[in-house]
């Protein structure tokens, strides 16, 4: 796939600032989480992503890698973020393959649109699983790679849902909850240690996955939702993998602990995504 670099980059910043560090993505090829990833890349970083599919993990893997000559670029597929030892063992061959790991995006995330009596409690515990049980696997499996790391760095992607609450997702938004509270333990835990942890919540992007799942979308701009955001437009990849540099860059090395909705004051506006 051919992606143009003003689709996931801002021409801001520099060629090379992330060179000799390595980035850790779960969830890596979805649609916000590989666009952060290309970013990272193209300025210089090697990369590591995890998915359960093999196929569209090495696929995306490859296609990412296309972005920097001499970039490296891991597609580690058939690895759940819910089974610790499966993550445990694609850290540990990251960090073996690529000499460490000193950034990580926990991305991997479960959703569909349910309203609560159509969720069963299994349904409910799978969301919480692969968003909470998953993130923390993900922290677990990376910290003693990171703890080798010069700049350790974690982003969580998240979600604004949660905010208010939001119909239709009550298991995320519980998840989503979870995991702002888990980014801050870690981030009062391990900022002695030298790690940033931060949350990135993405309001609604325009051509992913979840906004396709929510029925928005073209449908959104008709139903006045672009309208009700103060910024006056959906997001983009690129917002997301802008703010993901900004995290990750030495720019962003004081910032630890926070909540960073990218999301044009969307929900501050109507509590929405
Ligand atoms: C009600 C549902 C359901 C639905 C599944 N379940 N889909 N219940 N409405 N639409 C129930 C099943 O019936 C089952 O419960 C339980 O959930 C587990 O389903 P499985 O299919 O066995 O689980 P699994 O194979 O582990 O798949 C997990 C998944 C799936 C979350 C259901 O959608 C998935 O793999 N998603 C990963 C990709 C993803 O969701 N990406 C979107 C991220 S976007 P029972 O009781 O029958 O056993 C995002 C941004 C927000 O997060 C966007 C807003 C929408």
């Amino acid at each position: 796939m051919s992606v143009p670099e003003s689709k996931y980059l801002s021409p801001v910043w520099r060629d090379g600032i992330f060179k000799d560090r390595v980035v850790f993505v779960t969830g890596g090829a979805g649609t916000i989480c590989s666009m952060q990833t290309r970013a990272l890349v193209r300025l210089g970083a090697d990369a590591c992503i995890i998915g359960r599919s093999v196929e569209k993990t090495e696929a995306a893997a490859k296609d990412i890698a296309t972005v920097r000559a001499g970039a490296k670029v891991l597609g580690i597929g058939g690895c759940d973020v819910r089974k610790a030892e499966s993550l445990q063992a694609a850290a540990d061959r990251c960090a073996k393959e690529l000499g460490g790991i000193d950034f990580v995006i926990a991305g991997a995330a479960g959703n569909f649109v349910a309203p609560i009596e159509g969720l069963s409690s299994n349904a409910f515990k799978t969301v919480m699983d692969i968003d909470v049980l998953g993130t923390f696997n993900t922290v677990k499996a990376t910290m003693p790679h990171l703890m080798r790391s010069a700049s350790p760095r974690i982003i969580y992607v998240s979600a604004t849902f949660h905010y208010t609450g939001m119909p239709m997702q009550a298991h995320v938004s519980a998840a989503k909850s979870a995991v702002d509270s888990l980014m801050a333990s870690v981030a009062l835990e391990y900022g002695p240690r030298g790690v940033t942890s931060n949350v990135i919540a993405p309001g609604g992007i325009a051509d992913t996955e979840g906004m396709a799942r929510l029925g928005s979308g073209e449908e959104a701009e008709r139903a006045g939702y672009v309208k009700g955001i103060p910024s006056g437009r959906l997001g983009t990849v690129r917002d997301v993998a802008d703010a993901t540099v900004f995290l990750f860059s030495d720019a962003g090395s004081y910032v630890n602990g926070q909540v960073l909705a990218v999301d044009g004051a969307a929900w501050r506006r109507q509590g929405a995504i």
